[in-house]
């Protein structure tokens, strides 16, 4: 009767220790896998405060007129197409995000920020942060456009 209950205790235990197991990581999932799941379940987070957020960089503020200037967007989809397509499409996700409807989610002096000064704002702002983790730690690259350049880019984005 004892040894009964011993192979029975033994078997509780078995069963709980495997159950365990397959709880705590044996699901073959990447800690990247992790982390970008977890970014995906809290999409209110950082992203939350985005109109009072402006990002880090030259642009303290930035508020765009009311009519958008056709000239700057010609120019700012020159820069555009030169400088952004390798890893940006206007209509999905590709590389990095599409920057269609942007200004939905970012004010613009963000936006400027992220163009000139990509590595700080991976670094320290928690949006941008965020996007590193949900792109899978591939970075925005810094190509080194001058202020006007990417204030056409900004007025490009705009017809998008
Ligand atoms: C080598 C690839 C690469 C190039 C070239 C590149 N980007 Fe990016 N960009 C990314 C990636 C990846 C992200 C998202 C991850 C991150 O922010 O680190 C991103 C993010 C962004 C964001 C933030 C988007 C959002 O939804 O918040 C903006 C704005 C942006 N890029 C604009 C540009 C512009 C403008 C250019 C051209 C001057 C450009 N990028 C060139 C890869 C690139």
């Amino acid at each position: 009767m004892k040894d009964l209950t011993k192979i029975s205790n033994t078997i509780i235990l078995l069963a709980l220790s495997i159950f365990l197991l397959s709880c705590g990581g044996g699901d073959g999932k990447s800690a990247a896998d992790r982390i970008k799941e977890q970014a995906q379940m809290e999409p209110a987070d950082p992203y939350e405060n985005w109109e009072s957020n402006n990002g880090i960089g030259p642009i303290k503020e930035l508020a765009l007129p009311a009519e958008i200037d056709q000239n700057m967007v010609t120019s700012g989809q020159e820069v555009y197409e030169n400088k952004c397509t390798a890893c940006h499409k206007a209509e999905k996700k590709f590389i990095g995000p599409s920057p269609k409807g942007i200004f939905e989610r970012r004010t613009a002096a963000w936006v400027m920020n992220m163009i000139l000064n990509p590595e700080e704002m991976v670094q320290k702002d928690p949006m941008a942060k965020k996007l590193l983790i949900e792109y899978n730690g591939s970075p925005m690259a810094n190509q080194n456009l001058t202020e006007d350049e990417a204030r056409a880019v900004v007025e490009y984005f705009r017809t998008l």
